[in-house]
């Protein structure tokens, strides 16, 4: 239990026996804003007193005298109209950290696992990865692990466009390439180049267009020459975003891919049901559904059309299908989105008949976690200098070519396959680590030089912060071979401060598996390691002067500090190593 739990429950039984009537999920405690006011502060007295015509000091004094304190407080004072501020005690922070030196994870596991759906990365095969993928997959990836390291049981999706009418084209081409004897590795190797070649035949040839408009008809048909073709296709692509995964170092997997194809036996379903209930109407051939609680400023109902007047599905319609797979075939009671921000009127679209519909259970949580554009240096979103689009691989290239001169630079003498290993883990996690310390929601300028710094809340200052304290231990079993980690003892307000960072992991967790903001983890690691430093510096561990308990203890702050930091950067994708 997190130490803000205990004293949430020490101060609730408190409240309730003094006759306060508390909600058992609210807070009571907050870790307080400054020092002077203890470690954590609690206000229940204040509201109470008012409701209970009391007075506010008299209520805060018979909380704290029932709230039985002494084992966890070394002092709890009534401060200014009746605040509780309580100062945590030294050997109470050492046992909980004790206690966390033995435990197998670094926090509690929910109490409550849930069953989550998380749909993230899901690029479109049609084309190459490209960056505005990068923060879908990043985003996702870290809050997925977050979600299992608490306990709860998460199934990825990656709900990759693999349907749609640009895959007639796509075969027309890939046919006329498998035509004169090409491998189809090799027709499509550049998956870029290629999509430009289908869409300039298709503008410019009249006879391939025809031909493309028919393949989607008849691939959607299941004609197998077409669905061979497609099939083709898609594997290749599929094996270009499986490489970039790997390089990235990404846990999404084969079997996570469930792709808008998926759903396509089910789209003719889901829109009879839409019919059935009143939901969608014929609408000048198409079949519409309008939501008057998205109405725009004129008051006009939201059109979502759920089937165009050829026939066809779009987006949306694989959407409520791909949800009531979620929510009625798999049985998750929460279900996350990882896309960009532009997509959230789409989002909102299909939540709404969703639940309308009721293709969802009512209690099932639907969230859009959308993100801002990464954007180039000039400020506008990120293309190459001509204009195109920035192909993810090359741009992961580059950042551990960058990786490596820094590293190089940094240690010289490293050997040649150590180098590599690193520049591979520096540069890879400098480019996540950036994405990730920005506020989801905003924009960000994709910067080399500030990513790859060593000062300033970057993966590379974090994974460095790690390397010096294996190099204590490096240095111990040198100078003092008998010293192991023992016992903690909290000794100076250094060390105190530290007891207090590694602590509050489980919290952090919590919270980022709660909001999915993983710049709260990141935030907190850079703390974290500032933290660490200062503790290093104001208290010497290996100096002969340093008595043997002390030593251990001091040792085993060291340990859990390295624990925290590669944990907290794992949960992020970010890969740690001995030196740099
Ligand atoms: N393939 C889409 C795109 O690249 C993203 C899909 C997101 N997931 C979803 N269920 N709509 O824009």
């Amino acid at each position: 239990m997190s130490i803000r739990n205990l004293l949430d429950r020490r101060l609730r039984d408190a409240a309730i026996s003094c006759g306060i009537a508390v909600s058992p999920t609210d807070h009571l405690a907050a870790p307080s804003a400054r020092p002077e006011f203890g470690d954590f502060q609690a206000n229940l007295a204040l509201a109470a007193a008012r409701e209970m015509n009391a007075k506010p000091r008299d209520l805060a004094e018979r909380i704290v005298a029932r709230a039985q304190l002494a084992d966890i407080a070394s002092r709890v004072e009534i401060a200014g109209p009746g605040f509780i501020n309580i100062h945590l005690a030294d050997d109470f922070l050492a046992r909980l950290l004790d206690d966390l030196r033995g435990a197998h994870r670094l926090c509690p596991l929910a109490a409550h696992p849930v069953r989550t759906v998380v749909d993230y990365s899901s690029p479109n095969l049609a084309k190459e990865m490209h960056v505005g993928h990068l923060r879908s997959t990043i985003i996702g990836d870290a809050v997925v692990r977050v979600l299992e390291y608490l306990g709860h049981e998460v199934i990825r999706h990656n709900h990759m466009g693999d349907w749609g009418t640009q895959f007639g084209m796509l075969i027309a081409e890939l046919e006329d390439h498998l035509g004169t004897g090409e491998a189809p590795d090799l027709a499509l190797a550049d998956l870029e180049q290629f999509y430009q070649n289908a869409k300039a035949h298709f503008d410019l040839d009249a006879e391939f267009a025809t031909r493309a408009r028919h393949y989607v008809v008849r691939l959607q048909a299941g004609d197998a020459h077409c669905h061979a073709l497609w099939q083709r296709f898609i594997a290749i692509s599929i094996a270009h975003s499986e490489a970039i995964y790997r390089q990235l170092n990404v846990t999404l997997s084969h079997a996570d891919i469930r792709p808008e194809s998926a759903y396509n036996d089910a789209l003719a379903e889901v829109a009879a049901l839409l019919t059935a209930q009143g939901l969608a109407a014929e609408d000048q051939g198409a079949l519409v559904a309008f939501l008057p609680e998205l109405a725009d400023k004129q008051g006009r109902p939201s059109p979502v059309i759920v089937r165009k007047s050829d026939g066809g599905y779009l987006y949306a319609t694989t959407d409520l299908a791909a949800l009531r797979y979620r929510s009625q075939t798999l049985g998750a009671a929460r279900i996350l989105y990882f896309i960009d921000a532009r997509q959230s009127l789409h989002m909102k679209q299909v939540f709404t008949l969703a639940r309308k519909a009721g293709l969802v259970g009512a209690d099932v949580a639907l969230e859009h976690h959308p993100f801002g554009t990464m954007l180039g240096p000039d400020g506008t979103p990120f293309k190459t200098r001509s204009g195109g689009t920035v192909k993810l691989a090359e741009l992961l290239d580059e950042a551990v070519a960058r990786a490596a001169q820094l590293v190089a630079a940094k240690n010289p003498a490293l050997a040649e396959t150590t180098h590599a290993e690193i520049a591979h883990k520096v540069g890879i996690g400098a480019v996540k680590y950036a994405d990730l310390a920005r506020t989801r929601t905003h924009d960000y300028v994709f910067d080399w030089d500030s990513m790859l710094s060593f000062d300033g809340n970057t993966a590379p200052y974090l994974q460095y912060a790690y390397t010096r304290i294996q190099s204590i231990f490096r240095r111990a079993a040198h100078s003092a071979p008998d010293a192991t980690p023992g016992p903690i003892e909290i000794t100076t307000a250094a060390e105190r401060r530290l007891a207090l960072a590694l602590l509050g992991f489980g919290e952090v967790l919590n919270q980022v598996a709660a909001e999915a903001y993983p710049h709260v983890l990141c935030n907190y690691l850079y703390e974290l390691a500032s933290t660490f430093t200062s503790f290093y510096e104001q208290c010497p561990i290996l100096k002969p002067e340093v008595a043997p308990e002390l030593r251990a203890s001091r040792l085993a702050l060291c340990q859990l500090g390295a624990r925290t930091l590669a944990t907290g950067l794992d949960l992020l994708g970010i890969e740690v190593m001995a030196e740099m």
